[in-house]
């Protein structure tokens, strides 16, 4: 499939990064997942905020200009051929003789073109499972950073327990998924866990909650402890490739009824048409 390296539309497979680069020697870097949904970026302008956000957040001077930058990623899209996709982008500190100091070279600048790597529509239909795991992640969370050692960890641990998903809680609260944000249906009430170092702002979560704006339906940043987890009436997490996905089982006990509740149905339904 197509790529982008520096400059360069190459294959994906091709080698085209020097053993001495920062992102895989270091993890010295900061990387987003964008849909695309029949050519159209999902909420392009927010992932590119969070990634200068991301970039910025770690001193890496990544000055490209925002235009030109979204120029590339339309190229990309239009040289996969593909109409339905993820686009992987990864800035890092560039590349230089290992040392742990910022180097003074350019950034290295890399993208994937995918197609969707989408949830089974029957795991979808009847909701997914998942375990608790520690959340032992640094406290500097909101950066979408490249280290995600921890997040691999914990999610191919739930993988082989059959579960889709390890939601992390740290101090007695979840924080959130190894790849997602965590949600909560209570009382016809939607909670997540509010913004903060901790957690990554998710682009998924924010159109959540403008969906929920939408139908009036009332949204509430808050703390969730594991027995307000136990005692939901619904439970969904929420990503780019995940999109809104009902949870029906933490640590092999059921959640709500056992299948995808009626207010995550509802928001699944007004998400997909934003993406329509
Ligand atoms: N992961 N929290 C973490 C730790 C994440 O890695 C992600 C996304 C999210 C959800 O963010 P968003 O809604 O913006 O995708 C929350 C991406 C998809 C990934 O690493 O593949």
């Amino acid at each position: 499939s197509v790529a982008y390296f520096n400059g360069r539309f190459v294959d994906s497979r091709d080698p085209v990064v020097p053993i001495d680069e920062r992102g895989h020697q270091f993890g010295d870097g900061v990387y987003e997942v964008i849909r695309i949904y029949n050519n159209k970026p999902f909420m392009l302008e927010e992932h590119l905020d969070r990634l200068y956000m991301s970039a910025e957040a770690i001193a890496l001077p990544f000055r490209e200009a925002r235009e030109s930058f979204k120029a590339v990623i339309f190229e990309l899209i239009s040289r996969s051929n593909l109409t339905d996709l993820d686009v992987y982008v990864q800035i890092t500190r560039g590349m230089a003789a290992r040392n742990h100091l910022f180097p003074d070279c350019p950034v290295s600048i890399s993208m994937t073109a995918k197609p969707f790597r989408s949830i089974s529509a029957e795991l979808r239909e009847k909701g997914a499972k998942t375990i608790l795991h520690p959340d032992e992640r640094w406290t500097n969370c909101y950066i979408k950073s490249l280290n995600l050692l921890p997040n691999i960890l914990a999610k191919q641990k739930a993988h082989e327990q059959g579960c889709l998903e390890a939601i992390l809680h740290r101090d007695g609260k979840i924080t959130e998924g190894t790849s997602s944000n965590v949600f909560v249906v209570k009382g016809g009430r939607v909670q997540t866990t509010p913004l903060s170092r901790h957690i990554l702002a998710g682009i998924t979560r924010m159109a959540v909650q403008r969906v929920a704006a939408e139908l009036g339906v009332d949204f509430q940043e808050k703390y969730v402890d594991l027995q307000e987890l136990y005692e939901a009436d619904e439970l969904f997490i929420t990503s780019t490739t995940s999109e809104i996905m009902p949870v029906v089982q933490v640590d092999g006990k059921t959640i709500g009824i056992g299948e995808p509740g009626p207010v995550t149905r509802l928001l699944q339904k007004h998400y997909k048409k934003r993406t329509e």
